[in-house]
């Protein structure tokens, strides 16, 4: 027995184990919640046999390409099995003891429930809410702790697959930076929260320039924590604003934007894109992840109803109906694809050379 099929098995397993893990995590929690909270019966649409199978089949389809792109070497397959288990470990008794407060700002419906020495004009108004009926929204460092085990149960165990979508249409990209050496080639990575998918580019892509932003100081030294962890280079972060980057115009080769456009307003979704246009080079490649929409899979409808109705997305319902691509033209980008994963679209557009 080879021990590429002895890698691949255990792949599988760990990512079962995860599935099963998150799932009996939301049964347990979600019983709790209503035998302490009797009125805050949860109000999710069943789901029915029929898409309980298409979602465990879109898994697998996921789990499948994640491991055939580390095969061919996209990025090492070791990959697969990073997470920081013994900090996971550490947290998780954290988020159950958070899950009380979590619950009855749910039921009273309290989503602006931030620190009081937080600077409310130093953030856009619609920053300044308790996404997910997250303690603390993203601004503090309890909630950056906490944050990568949340998503990790959110997704039963997919996220960092779905995440590492943006890899191969990145390297695609770049591509057309060839002729110019990997360490003159800067990648920034758009609200990359606590860089989990500034540390997979780290792993795949060792010798590039990485910058990070993100809005949130507590989720930059949560980043900051683990990168400085990885071999290589250092990557740069800085706390700014996606709708208004420091960063000089055609500067950057390559962007990454993951899990961030759900959470804006469409003013701010626009002006983001329009920013990630500015200060891509020309012949520049923008990746962007964010949860499918109604117009892709159609059919994950209740799912995409059920995560706007249990967790506090303000912009979800807007996002999941809104004509990205239209957005990217809007903005000056050409060649756009698309593709679904799971949970996750993943869009891949240029800024185009004469620009
Ligand atoms: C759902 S999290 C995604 C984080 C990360 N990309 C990931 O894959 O986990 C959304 C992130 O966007 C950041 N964010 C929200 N609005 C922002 C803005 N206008 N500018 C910069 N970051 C922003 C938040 O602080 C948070 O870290």
């Amino acid at each position: 027995m080879g021990s590429s099929f002895l890698t691949k098995f255990a792949y599988h397993t760990l990512q079962q184990g995860k599935s099963l893990a998150g799932l009996a995590h939301k049964e347990v929690s979600t019983k709790l919640m209503e035998l302490v909270f009797p009125d805050s019966k949860s109000t999710d649409l069943p789901l029915k046999r029929r898409l309980l199978l298409d979602l465990r089949k879109s898994m697998q389809k996921l789990e499948n390409l994640d491991w055939e792109e580390a095969a061919k070497g996209v990025y090492p397959k070791t990959q697969l099995f990073d997470a920081p288990w013994l900090e996971w470990a550490k947290n998780y008794p954290l988020v159950w003891l958070d899950m009380p407060s979590t619950w009855n700002r749910r039921k009273n419906q309290n989503t602006r429930d931030i620190p009081k020495e937080i600077d409310p004009k130093s953030y856009p108004d619609y920053y300044l809410q308790n996404f997910h009926h997250q303690t603390d929204g993203y601004l503090s460092d309890h909630s950056a702790e906490l944050y990568d085990i949340q998503v990790e149960i959110l997704f039963n165990g997919t996220a960092d697959s779905m995440r590492r979508r943006v890899i191969s249409p990145l390297k695609q990209g770049l591509a057309n930076f060839k002729d110019v050496q990997a360490n003159n080639i800067r990648v920034l990575d758009v609200a990359t929260g606590t860089g989990r998918t500034l540390q997979q580019l780290k792993s795949a892509l060792p010798k590039l320039d990485l910058y990070g932003i993100d809005l949130s100081g507590s989720y930059l030294k949560q980043a900051s924590k683990h990168l400085s962890k990885c071999k290589g280079e250092l990557v740069q972060l800085t706390k700014e604003n996606a709708e208004k980057m420091s960063f000089e115009s055609n500067s950057i080769n390559g962007i990454t934007c993951v899990f961030l456009l759900h959470e804006l307003p469409r003013e701010a979704r626009q002006n983001v894109i329009n920013e990630c246009f500015r200060v891509l080079k020309p012949g520049g490649v923008f990746v962007l992840a964010d949860s499918i929409q109604l117009s892709d899979s159609p059919q994950f409808s209740p799912v995409m109803e059920n995560f706007h109705k249990v967790f506090h997305e303000p912009y979800y319902r807007d996002y999941i109906i809104d004509d990205i691509e239209a957005r990217l033209a809007n903005a000056g980008f050409t060649n756009t694809s698309a593709e679904s994963h799971f949970m996750t679209r993943v869009w891949k557009t240029i800024k185009a050379k004469n620009n």
